[in-house]
């Protein structure tokens, strides 16, 4: 469909949407907060501007007059550029800041499952005095994850069994969340298997994409801090290994039911939702959901989308999911993102040059926080490069990442075992099927 489409955004989630968008003959104007190589080479135009901004981009979208909006980092989708657009006549297909207070704020998102009865809410408690929360954490028997309400890209929740040596350092976690935020989040630690699932929603359809495994922890056997997420594994039936049929099927009727919850508190949703779930031993309970897409998870499912992407989104935006088929390709895949070296604890800029020469078809390179060209970027101190590739099965797609790492040169870090055949075993073990 040609359209013309605004995109802000600049990392590997949006370059994998900026290639399916530029597939399916979209004309796109990027706005960008690093100068994405590839973003910059699929588009017409390209802009800078940070979410701080907004009156610059609003500016930029009314000069050149899309016809459709996209909105795609949570740091943009908080402020009031999607809110102001709603009332013009430039189409968008991403959610309000109303709509996405559902991740901006993990306290609204607990209580709006509570007052809805949404089913697999988490037991958590909130606290704005240090000596409350002081109380509650002495008393308290079991495990438990602290986490500041607001967006931390996925580095801020703390598990007091992973994350700290003791109580009092998890108590002192606990008051400097309040000090800087005045409250504290704190939840029952769950256990078990977790997944993504993504759709796009119209407001009232919901189009469900292949159930994703995001990979966060920084390190190897899933260990050390959490990261914005090292990589991500689809498989090719839209399910995982581990999951049972049940428990995707909850997941679905969870982000239906949080769709129309959202509707009847007086926030209309439009976008794409996702939900981070968690499979325990008897069913599955929410951990988290975001209002954008994932990443890394949404780098597969764009790749995977068999179809026109401008006309998705045109959907989206115009409320006529009903009915339409978009389709899935029936292939595993699996991201794994190349980091800068210190990546989680002190990140060193560096450069990294690319071979880009006869590149297989089922292997791709995604650009993410970096600026340079095709073949030599500079990195930030953030996630770098995506390396994406798709096979029969989880492993498959996993090894040819391998095999390809030859193409990447420089000093990078990234975590091989994603997707590997040991790794999905284990996960396959440990699940309680
Ligand atoms: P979030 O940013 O809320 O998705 O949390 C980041 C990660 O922390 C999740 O992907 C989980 O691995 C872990 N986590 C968050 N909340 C809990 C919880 N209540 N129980 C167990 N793990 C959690
Ligand atoms: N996959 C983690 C995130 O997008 O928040």
């Amino acid at each position: 469909m040609e359209i013309k489409i605004v995109l802000i955004g600049s990392g590997a989630r949006e370059d994998a949407l900026a290639r399916r968008l530029k597939e399916s003959d979209g004309r796109i104007i990027a706005i960008m907060t690093n100068d994405n190589p590839s973003i910059r080479s699929l588009s017409d135009k390209v802009y800078f501007a940070t979410e701080t901004d907004v009156e610059m981009i609003l500016d930029i979208i009314r000069e050149e007059s899309p016809d459709l909006v996209y909105v795609s980092p949570d740091s943009f989708l908080e402020t009031p550029i999607v809110d102001k657009l709603e009332y013009s006549k430039i189409k968008v297909a991403s959610p309000s800041s109303r709509a996405f207070k559902v991740e901006s704020s993990k306290i609204y998102m607990r209580q709006l499952m509570k007052r809805y009865g949404i089913v697999g809410n988490i037991k958590f408690e909130v606290f704005d005095s240090e000596y409350e929360v002081g109380k509650y954490l002495d008393d308290m028997t079991k495990e438990f994850a602290i986490k500041p309400a607001g967006l931390t890209g996925g580095k801020g929740v703390k598990l007091t069994d992973a994350h700290f040596n003791n109580r009092e350092e998890a108590k002192e976690y606990a008051f400097s969340i309040i000090r800087n935020d005045k409250k504290v989040l704190i939840e029952e630690k769950v256990e078990g298997e977790e997944f993504s699932l993504q759709a796009y929603t119209d407001g009232t359809n919901l189009l469900f994409t292949p159930v994703a495994q995001d990979y966060k922890r920084l390190m190897e056997g899933d260990q050390g801090p959490n990261t914005g997420g090292m990589g991500s594994i689809t498989d090719r039936n839209g399910s995982l290994p581990f999951l049972r049929q049940e428990s995707v099927d909850k997941a679905k009727e969870i982000l239906n039911k949080f769709v129309k919850s959202l509707y009847d508190d007086g926030a209309l949703y439009r976008g794409v939702i996702y939900g981070q779930f968690m499979q325990t031993k008897k069913d599955i309970k929410v951990i988290e959901i975001n209002g954008r897409l994932a990443d890394p998870e949404g780098i597969n499912i764009m790749t995977l989308l068999d179809g026109d992407a401008c006309e998705l989104l045109m959907a989206v935006a115009n409320a006529e999911l009903a009915g339409k088929k978009f389709i899935f390709r029936r292939q595993a895949s699996v991201v794994k993102y190349i980091v800068p070296k210190g990546y989680g604890y002190e990140p060193q800029k560096t450069t990294l040059k690319i071979n880009r020469e006869n590149m297989p078809e089922d292997v791709k390179i995604f650009y993410g926080s970096v600026s340079g060209s095709l073949d030599e970027v500079e990195t930030t101190h953030s996630r770098a490069l995506a390396m994406y590739a798709e096979g029969d099965n989880i492993w498959d797609a996993s090894e040819k990442i391998e095999a390809n790492l030859w193409r990447i040169s420089g000093e990078y870090e990234m975590r091989h075992d994603i997707g590997s055949k040991k790794l999905v075993a284990k996960k396959v073990e440990n699940a309680i099927l």
